[in-house]
């Protein structure tokens, strides 16, 4: 009876609030990179099935305010294995730095084999952060590599190319990613651009900062045929010339005391022409900023039309856009 008691007790006092949880991953309370994109797992006490509550996740604004980013059925993207459940996460999902998510399971989200739904995960009990610090940069590939990429699996290629980056500079972690967008460089359109993602040390005593790595693999790459890259099978697809460069449009975003010496110094009219020949991706995390403010949408969806409306605005917006990037950004 005592044992009882003090098992329920113990249940009780999980952090999900729920008994029959008995790990997820992410954890509760932790700090993941920003665009993770890792399966959502929940581990479950007993053998389960998938079944048509919701799993979503929210953005948590301000307390109080909850912006989904993603939601579906555990039955429709996630599958079980051994008694864990691993669900799909959009790498638009965790797209704001610095920035807290709870993730929610609604009741008879899996049924046990008893065919009996299980309880949900509430509101705010499953949250998460995306990491302070991070950094965009580039690498170009050079005419060969940029014509090999095009016409073999890139996935499969930029998983291998992302392995012999880490083993060079060398980076046992996940602070380095390559994201989704491979590009032709606009400077260049027979060469492509691959973008990475670099996230903070956790531990800044044993593992490199931003800085080291993005210095360590200028060098490196710069150097391709007497550095550690020597060896490495992609070496001979690697641009030169190019090195490794950090995005400047997320710096603009994400380095306060960068954005402070840009406006300063640097006219409002070039910080129009940069946000309007960046890519996609930043323009949405800078417009999913502003409620109810538009022009940034429009310039997504009308990006083509860039040209026309170019002209027509600009007038409009100069003395706007680098109070516009700040509202953003911090
Ligand atoms: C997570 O954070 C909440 C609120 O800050 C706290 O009450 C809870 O104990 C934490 N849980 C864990 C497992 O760290
Ligand atoms: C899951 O979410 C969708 C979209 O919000 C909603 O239409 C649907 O009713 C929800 N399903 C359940 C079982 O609550
Ligand atoms: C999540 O679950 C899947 C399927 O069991 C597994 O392959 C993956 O390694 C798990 N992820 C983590 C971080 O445990
Ligand atoms: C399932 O989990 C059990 C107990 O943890 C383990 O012994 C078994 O090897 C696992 N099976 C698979 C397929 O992972
Ligand atoms: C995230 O949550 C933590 C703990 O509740 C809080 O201290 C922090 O201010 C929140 N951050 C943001 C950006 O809302
Ligand atoms: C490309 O490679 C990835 C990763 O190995 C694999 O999941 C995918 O199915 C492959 N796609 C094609 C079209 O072969």
């Amino acid at each position: 009876m005592h044992l009882l008691i003090f098992l329920s007790l113990f249940y009780l006092l999980d952090g999900y609030e729920n008994v029959e949880i008995l790990s997820s991953y992410p954890e509760l309370n932790v700090t993941i990179p920003l665009l993770f994109n890792d399966n959502i797992n929940i581990s479950i006490l007993s053998s389960i099935a998938p079944s048509s509550g919701n799993i979503s996740v929210y953005q948590i604004v301000n307390q109080n305010t909850l912006i989904l980013r993603q939601i579906y059925p555990a039955s429709s993207y996630c599958l079980v294995y051994n008694k864990t459940l691993s669900c799909r996460t959009l790498s638009s999902t965790f797209n704001r730095i610095n920035s807290n998510y709870t993730i929610v399971v609604d009741d008879n989200f899996v049924t046990s084999l008893f065919n009996e739904p299980l309880r949900e995960i509430k509101k705010g009990v499953w949250n998460v952060m995306t990491s302070k610090y991070s950094t965009e940069a580039l690498l170009r590939l050079n005419s060969d590599g940029s014509s090999y990429f095009s016409s073999y699996n890139q996935s499969q290629l930029l998983d291998d190319l992302l392995q012999q980056i880490k083993q060079s500079i060398p980076l046992i972690n996940d602070h380095l990613k390559i994201i989704h967008n491979v590009q032709s460089d606009p400077s260049d359109f027979s060469k492509l651009l691959v973008e990475f993602l670099i996230n903070k040390a956790t531990n800044p005593l044993n593992e490199p900062s931003i800085n080291d790595i993005v210095k360590d693999l200028n060098i490196i790459i710069k150097n391709k045929y007497i550095s550690t890259l020597a060896d490495k099978q992609f070496m001979i697809f690697l641009d030169d010339q190019y090195g490794f460069q950090i995005k400047l449009i997320n710096e603009l975003c994400h380095n306060v005391k960068f954005l402070d010496w840009f406006t300063n110094n640097v006219k409002s009219v070039l910080i129009f022409t940069i946000i309007a020949s960046t890519d996609v991706t930043c323009l949405n995390i800078l417009s999913s900023n502003f409620a109810g403010f538009n022009f940034l949408s429009a310039l997504i969806s009308k990006k083509a039309e860039m040209s026309i409306i170019y002209g027509a605005m600009i007038d409009l917006l100069i003395e706007d856009i680098p109070q516009l990037i700040i509202q953003a950004c911090f």
